[in-house]
């Protein structure tokens, strides 16, 4: 933290800016525009996600003085186990968009820094590999809940010999949102199979996509929508339309992802199923209603993960810190509630705290600190996260997490 400070202060400036708008900004350069669109865009309007920082906003940290802040513990407990800050790096899928590393870069800053790292399910970089790269430290497997239970079974067992702690399953994607800047840039031909890696490394996958197609699928017909997305696609990726047209088997393989990799059927009975099949704690995430946070409690579920996905499903939602005292109400500390969407600094890390989280979870900064330098970008956007975090905490008058608390905070 002081090394951050002082150098900062002293005009060393970090490639990787500090200001949660300025790493945004930046990120965006970097990038393709369909690679941008589609990390920074969300559904609609993006009128959620502007509903995240505004009820960010809203919260104020009252600070208190006098208390000896000069030595503190910023650790946390989750299910029996001990982490440093109480900070997870939210799953994030196909980001070999960002990086050609990837998620390998993510777990390897994960495991520098000591952050627990969720694993996607729509990783570029296969869990083993990932693990691999951890040693100890701490990761956890986000599952989308596939048409194939079979599939969701060996994500399972694959999860528990990498090592990983507890499974996420994600809720709000039973369809993709309405995402309108992706729709306009061709998104799905730029991924041209990105973000399929947990699939394609699968034996269950595998064998599925051997099996024959029991309904094949019907002759294309020429309207004018075909032959404006086949237009906006050569424009665009004139390379990967030759490459996709030459080779069958990719082809198949996204295909098959497209037709199997959520069941928009699913519903609280089918949790049942993942209880039976494995022992470690399951976490809800996508959960904003406190009835569906009872509902999980009554269905066995270890945990919760109050997130909008990053106002990128519905547009119009509630923010997260809206419904975050709301939950913490009907949950009484039963199980931990984690909270993810629209932090973007310490003292957000602090509110959330104060409102009942256990932890929060960062997505798109460490994205933008990924695509500007790779491991040591996502490495950079940690530390500034966690020194901002621990800055915070003392001003505010707290030594450790348990000293945070609702008389922390007020809403304006
Ligand atoms: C996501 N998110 C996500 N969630 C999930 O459960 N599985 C996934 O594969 C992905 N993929 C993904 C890709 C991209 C580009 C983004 C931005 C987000 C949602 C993610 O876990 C988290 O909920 C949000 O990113 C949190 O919001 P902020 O911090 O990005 O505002």
């Amino acid at each position: 933290q002081k090394k951050i400070y002082f150098e900062g202060a002293s005009g060393i400036v970090s490639s990787i800016p500090v200001d949660a708008q300025g790493l945004e900004n930046k990120a965006i350069k970097a990038l393709s525009p369909q690679a941008a669109a589609y990390i920074v865009g969300g559904a609609g309007h993006g009128d959620t996600m502007r509903q995240n920082r505004r009820a960010f906003e809203r919260w104020r940290i009252i600070p208190r003085m006098l208390r000896d802040v000069s030595g503190r513990d910023t650790s946390i407990e989750l299910f029996g186990k001990k982490h440093p800050y109480p900070l997870l790096l939210a799953p994030i899928g196909v980001l070999e968009m960002a990086h050609p590393e990837a998620d390998l870069a993510v777990a390897k800053a994960a495991a520098a820094t000591g952050i627990p790292y969720i694993f996607s399910n729509q990783a570029s970089v296969p869990m083993e590999v990932c693990a691999a790269a951890m040693g100890q430290q701490t990761r956890w497997f986000q599952l989308y809940w596939s048409k194939s239970d079979e599939l969701v079974a060996s994500f399972v067992r694959r999860a528990e010999s990498s090592g990983c702690e507890a499974i996420v399953v994600t809720l709000d994607t039973t369809l993709l949102g309405w995402r309108t800047q992706d729709l306009e840039l061709a998104y799905l031909p730029f991924l041209r199979g990105m973000g399929i890696a947990q699939y394609t490394s699968d034996p269950v996958f595998r064998r599925l996509l051997e099996e024959p197609d029991p309904t094949p699928a019907p002759k294309p017909k020429i309207t004018y929508d075909a032959i404006r997305t086949l237009w906006n696609v050569i424009r665009h990726y004139p390379g990967s339309f030759l490459e996709n047209a030459k080779s069958g088997n990719p082809r198949k393989a996204v295909k098959k992802f497209v037709d199997i990799y959520t069941r928009p059927s699913l519903t609280w009975e089918n949790l049942a199923y993942l209880r039976e099949i494995t022992k470690l704690p399951i976490l809800l995430k996508g959960i904003l209603h406190p009835d569906d946070a009872l509902k999980a409690l009554d269905h066995g579920i270890n945990g919760l993960v109050i997130s909008n996905h990053g106002g990128r499903q519905v547009d119009g939602a509630v923010g997260t810190m809206d419904m975050l005292p709301r939950i913490a109400e009907v949950v009484q500390g039963r199980i931990p509630l984690l909270l993810d969407s629209g932090v973007r600094g310490g003292a957000d890390i602090f509110k959330a705290l104060a409102l009942g989280a256990t932890a929060v979870c960062l997505g798109r900064p460490y994205v933008y600190g990924l695509a500007l330098g790779g491991s040591e970008g996502v490495q950079q956007v940690l530390a500034n996260y966690l020194a901002d975090f621990d800055l915070t905490m003392a001003l505010a008058g707290c030594r450790s997490i348990v000293e945070i608390g609702p008389e922390s905070v007020m809403e304006t």
